[in-house]
């Protein structure tokens, strides 16, 4: 077995995979069922000043992912501090607590919430883009707290500028990201929006964000050397192994628990180990930003060769052939045929094997 352990600014996690805030972090009952679903460590559901009064309905599972528009906890702060967060702490693991959103409420809420915290996390959500309202909320946790302060962000467009400012203002972490939009989804049978909210709006999560949650990831890790969390569509093991390669120290699941239940942080350590044992990796550490050491060593890329097939693992269901715009692709009974004068290079091929049959030429 490899070793899942990960360690984050002194928060021990016995695995990386944390639930993230929301449903599945809804109140103290939800994260220990989390707790017992096998999560490495705790993330609370971001509580503010005031309960959040959540327009509904607030949740769809949409074709490649999920809409919500949920706001933070519709549960008092006072709920959370009388109760929910003793029984989150009874579970015995590493407890970061999510509040929310300008530096006048972290103030406020910050020094109520740290008797049960070993970490907070800052909401950027209703914060917007800019880049000074984001820092002073940090410096307003800082002030009040003496544990780590991680920011978790949204997938702004100046990520890159966001990431320094807040490792200059001494943040301890990132978590990347938060759920993207607005987006809309229309119910066919009404006529109206899917979600409940003023204008019809929701925001999307579940694998459809994964690249970009990626993509964000390596982009701040290229650029800070504070930890990273990673968040958005992780659905198994192997998207939790792409996101360390971006940079990832640990990560959170939000969707995937919301639609498989909390047995998915077990499964999913067990699928991040079958990954790594396949490998040859001893540890999830070892992986940690991988991409970003070979992308530093690459040279320009080249792949203008057609793809090499695998025989042994075609099974020629034709899946490649149907989808190559190039037409160099064509199967006889026993053999896949790639015409070297036609193909592209593309790559689609490639990402649409199941069998992983096709790979490029390196
Ligand atoms: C229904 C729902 C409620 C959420 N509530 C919160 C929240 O209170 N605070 C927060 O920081 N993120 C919240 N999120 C965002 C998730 O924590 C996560 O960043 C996002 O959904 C991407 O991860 P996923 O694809 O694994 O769901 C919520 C997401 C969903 C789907």
């Amino acid at each position: 077995m490899a070793k899942l352990s990960v360690s984050v600014c002194g928060l021990e996690f016995a695995n990386p995979i944390l639930p993230a805030a929301g449903p599945p972090s809804r109140d103290g009952a939800t994260l220990q069922a989390a707790a017992r679903g096998g999560a490495g460590g705790l993330v609370t559901k971001t509580v503010s000043v005031v309960p959040a009064v959540v327009p509904r309905p607030c949740m769809a599972e949409i074709r490649g992912g999920f809409l919500n528009t949920e706001l933070w906890s519709e549960l008092a702060v006072e709920q959370w501090i009388e109760t929910e967060y003793a029984l989150a702490r009874s579970t015995g693991l590493p407890v970061i607590i999510s509040l929310g959103y300008t530096a006048d409420q972290i103030r406020q809420v910050a020094p109520l919430v740290r008797p049960f915290a070993d970490a907070l996390e800052l909401s950027t959500h209703y914060v917007g883009n800019d880049i000074a309202p984001i820092v002073n909320a940090l410096n307003a946790a800082k002030a009040a707290v003496d544990v780590p302060v991680f920011i978790k962000l949204s997938p702004h467009p100046n990520i890159q500028e966001i990431a320094v400012a807040l490792e200059d203002a001494r943040a301890d972490g990132l978590v990347m990201i938060n759920s993207f939009g607005p987006c809309m989804s229309i119910d066919l049978e009404t006529g109206l929006p899917l979600m409940g909210s003023k204008e019809g709006y929701g925001w999307l999560s579940g694998a459809a964000i994964k690249p970009l949650a990626v993509r964000c990831i390596y982009d701040a890790a290229r650029v800070v050397n504070i930890p990273i969390f990673g968040v958005g569509g992780i659905v198994n093991g192997r998207d939790v192994a792409e996101m360390f390669m971006a940079g990832a120290s640990a990560v959170q699941v939000c969707t995937e628990a919301i639609l498989r239940g909390p047995t998915v942080y077990a499964r999913i350590a067990r699928e991040l180990d079958a990954f790594l044992e396949q490998h040859g990796y001893a540890s999830v550490d070892e992986i940690k930003g991988l991409t970003i050491r070979k992308m530093a060593e690459r040279g320009a890329p080249q792949a203008e060769r057609p793809p090499n097939v695998d025989m042994e693992r075609c099974s020629l269901c034709g899946l490649c052939e149907i989808s190559c715009p190039y037409r160099a692709i064509s199967t006889s009974e026993s053999a896949l045929l790639i015409d070297k004068h036609k193909c592209f290079s593309c790559g689609l091929c490639v990402s649409r094997c199941k069998r992983q049959a096709l790979a490029m030429a390196q």
